[in-house]
C-alpha cells in the first residue's frame, strides 16, 4: 500500500532501525524492489532521481509505482530524490508521490530554509513528507555533480536550526559519503553524526550509501539514520547480470533473457540491504 513517507520516518525513529530507498528507472527495477519487500516483510521507499524522471517520464515513474503500490501488502513511500526545484515538487505531488525530497543544500543556508518551507506548505497539507539536505553531499548522481572540493559536512548546530525553523521531516547529511562509485575506502565522520543526532530529533537520512561498509552502517543506524539511499549498488547488479547471460550466450536477443537475471539480482542486493538495515520484519 501506498503511504505518507512521513509514517515510514516516524516508525524508523521509533524502532531504531533505518528504510532503504532505492531509486526506480524502469519496471524490472521497480518489481525487484518490491517483491524484496514482500519477502523481506519490510517497509520502502521507491524513489526517482533527476535522471530517472528524464528517462522513463514522471507518468510512467508515477503510473507503474501506483500499480506496485496498490498490489504490495507491505508500506511503500514514492519518494522524489533531490529535488531541485519548487515547481518540481510541486508536479510530484500533483502525480501522487507520497514524500519528496528538496535538495537546496547548493543554497546559501537562509535561502535552503526559505525554499525548504515553501515546499512543506504545500505538501504537509497533502500529507507528503518532506526531506531536505544540509551540507553537501560529494560525487556524481545523473545530472548533479559536486566536486570532493565543494562537498563539505552538515554542522550540528546548523541542523537544528535548520529543523526548527522548517519543521522538515527528515534531513539528509553530509558525514563523509558521496554518490556513484568510491575511489578508495570511504571515512565516515561518526563524532559528527553523533553531534547531530544529540542537537537534533529529526530522522536523518545517509545517501551515498553503495559501497559503505556493512560495519559503518550498522554504526551509522542507532545513532538516527532512519532513511538509506541506495542506487550505484542496483546499477552495479543490473549490468553485472545482463554481461553475464550475453557472455554465456552472445546470440541472445530476448529482452526478457536479459532483464530477467538482472531484476534476480537486484532483488537479492535489496534483500540484503534490508536485512542490514534492521527493517526486514517491520511491516
Ligand atoms: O539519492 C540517491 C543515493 O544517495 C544514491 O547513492 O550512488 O551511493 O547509491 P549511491
Ligand atoms: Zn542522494
Amino acid at each position: 500500500m501506498l503511504v505518507s513517507g512521513k509514517e515510514l520516518f516516524k516508525a524508523a525513529k521509533k524502532g531504531g532501525y533505518a528504510v532503504g530507498a532505492f531509486n526506480l528507472n524502469n519496471m524490472e527495477i521497480l518489481q525487484a524492489i518490491i517483491e524484496a519487500a514482500e519477502e523481506e516483510k519490510s517497509p520502502v521507499f521507491i524513489q526517482a532521481s533527476q535522471g530517472g524522471i528524464k528517462y522513463a517520464g514522471i507518468e510512467y515513474i508515477a503510473g507503474m509505482a501506483k500499480v506496485a503500490a496498490e498490489k504490495a501488502t507491505v508500506p511503500i513511500a514514492l519518494n522524489l530524490d533531490h529535488g531541485t526545484s519548487f515547481t518540481q515538487t510541486v508536479q510530484c505531488i500533483r502525480h501522487g508521490f507520497s514524500a519528496v525530497m528538496i535538495d537546496g543544500s547548493q543554497h546559501p543556508f537562509e535561502e535552503n530554509i526559505a525554499l525548504t518551507k515553501k515546499v512543506i506548505e504545500v505538501a504537509h497539507p497533502n500529507n507528503v513528507s518532506v526531506e531536505a539536505e544540509l551540507g553537501k553531499i560529494g560525487g556524481v548522481e545523473d545530472d548533479i555533480v559536486v566536486d570532493s572540493e565543494d562537498a563539505t559536512f552538515t554542522d550540528p548546530q546548523e541542523a537544528a536550526e535548520f529543523v526548527d525553523r522548517t519543521n522538515v521531516d527528515a534531513l539528509a547529511i553530509a558525514i563523509g559519503t558521496a554518490h556513484g562509485v568510491y575511489h578508495g575506502e570511504p571515512k565516515l565522520d561518526f563524532e559528527r553524526l553523533k553531534e547531530i543526532a544529540a542537537a537534533t530529533d529529526v530522522p536523518l537520512v545517509l545517501h551515498g550509501a553503495s559501497g559503505i561498509s556493512d560495519e559503518a552502517i550498522l554504526t551509522a543506524v542507532p545513532h538516527g539514520i532512519t532513511k538509506i539511499n541506495i542506487d550505484t549498488e542496483l546499477r552495479m547488479a543490473f549490468a553485472e547480470a545482463i554481461k553475464d547471460v550475453i557472455a554465456k550466450n552472445p546470440k541472445e536477443i530476448d529482452p526478457r533473457k536479459m532483464l530477467g537475471p538482472a531484476r534476480e539480482n537486484m532483488k537479492q542486493v535489496v534483500k540484503t540491504k534490508m536485512r542490514l538495515f534492521g527493517s526486514s520484519g517491520r511491516a
